[in-house]
Formats: structure tokens, sequence, C-alpha cells
């Protein structure tokens, strides 16, 4: 069996550790939660393992869908075996629906539909807040290149319509979401990361109540309770 060795990374929500195979990688994910690039401090009981668990059930049906992942096997509750990668330098953001930060920016109202899937990137870069960049700025500062960037933007877009129909068929609108990709030894483009309520914003269908990290952001109470409910409806 694969197994921890040395830890190489620790980030906000997980633990990254060398094994005994240099393509391997173990995550272990934690309980701790943050927001605004860290001011705000927390945790949340038991999220290391619902997004563990949620985002391999995830990254298993979008690598059968034809994105291929980091995705290995799950080792317990909280560790998984992922392929080792170079990550790229660049948060991926696909809104559907208008909410949070780019309400804020250009002044519309958060649940206002926008009139196509609308991807924008951040540089990953915590020292600035990681600001908002485009291609160009991308390419220019050599982050990727630009075969690697059309299929960043190709794979995103694809996540975004399997994972649009995967909540919505359990009572979960998909409003935006954030992914990360890494780069084989090979410079190959694979899903990396995370998909989970901590990464992605779910409006319950009925009701429209927010079943996702917001409700640690913004202070709304039932955080727990709502990371399990989504939990649960993944599980299905
Ligand atoms: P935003 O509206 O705050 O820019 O967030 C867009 C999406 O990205 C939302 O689903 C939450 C997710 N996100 C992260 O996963 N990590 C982050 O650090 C931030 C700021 C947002």
């Amino acid at each position: 069996m694969t197994e921890k060795l040395q830890q190489i990374y620790e980030g906000k929500a997980k633990k990254v550790y060398a094994t005994d195979d240099p393509t391997l990688y173990i995550v272990s994910y934690k309980d701790d939660a943050t927001a605004f690039n860290g001011q705000k401090k927390g945790q949340i009981a038991d999220k290391g393992v619902v997004n563990n668990t949620m985002t391999n059930i995830i990254f298993r049906i979008i690598g059968e869908q034809g994105v291929p992942t980091h995705f290995v096997e799950q080792l317990s509750e909280r560790d998984t075996v992922v392929k080792a990668v170079q990550i790229l330098p660049l948060e991926v953001i696909i809104r559907n629906v208008a909410a949070g930060s780019f309400s804020k920016r250009y002044g519309v109202e958060e649940g206002t539909a926008l009139l196509r899937p609308t991807l924008e990137f951040s540089y990953k870069k915590d020292e600035l807040g990681d600001p908002l960049i485009n291609d160009d700025h991308a390419l220019a500062l050599g982050l990727v290149t630009e075969p690697q960037l059309a299929k960043v933007r190709e794979y995103a877009h694809k996540v975004n319509e399997i994972l649009k129909a995967f909540f919505l068929e359990r009572g979960l609108k998909l409003i935006d979401f954030k992914i990360e990709f890494g780069t084989l030894a090979d410079g190959t483009v694979i899903l990396a990361d995370e998909i989970s309520p901590d990464t992605c914003r779910l409006w319950d269908v009925e009701t429209n109540e927010k079943m996702d990290k917001d409700r640690f952001r913004r202070d709304l109470g039932n955080v727990e309770e709502t990371y399990q409910e989504v939990f649960r409806r993944v599980q299905g």
C-alpha cells in the first residue's frame, strides 16, 4: 500500500506528502477553514472527510467523461493517493450565475443568471490576494503555455457541464466554482486540487438556500449540517 513519507506542502485545507513512488503524492484533507485570504480562520467539523470523499466521487465521474484528473485511490476518510503534479498558479473560476466577487465588482445582484458560462482566472499569489488575471497576462508571465491554456479552458467548460448536471440531479444549482490544474512531468495538463462545498457555490433548487462555504464566510450558521447535507445528496 502507498504510504505517507515526508510532508512536502501544507496549504489552508490540505497537506501533501511524498510517497516511495516519485509519481505519486498523498493528499490529506484538514477540517481547517479560512476565508478572505486567510484573515478569517475556523474549523468545520469533518469537512476533511466530506471534501476528500466528495472530490473523489466527482473526479471519478469527470475522468470517465474525458477530463483527466490526478485521482488515483482513496486510502481513508481523509487521505487520497494522487498523481504528482506541479500546480499551475491559476485559480480557474467558472460562473453560471452572478455571486460573490463578480457581483461586487460589476454591480450585479447575486442570483442574476449570466448569459453564458463565464471563465475567469486568478493568479495564485497569496501576498497579492490572488488578483484577477487574463490570458495575455498569464502567457506574458510564463505561468502557462498556449497549448496548456487552451486545454485548461476546454476542460474547465467541460467540468462545468458535468457538474451542473451532477448537482442538479441532487437538488443543487451550481452557481460558480473554482478548480485548479496541474502538469505532469511531460507538461500534460490534468485536473487537480478538489471540488467540494469549499470550492463551489451550490444553492438549493427549491429554496435558493446557500449550501456551501458561504455559510462560513458570511456567518450564516448551520455550517457543519450543510456540509453533511451536501455530502448526503452527493452520495445519493
Ligand atoms: P468569488 O466570487 O469569491 O470570486 O468566488 C468564486 C468561486 O470560487 C466560489 O465558488 C468560491 C471559490 N473560491 C475558492 O474556491 N477559493 C478562493 O480562494 C476564492 C476566493 C473563491
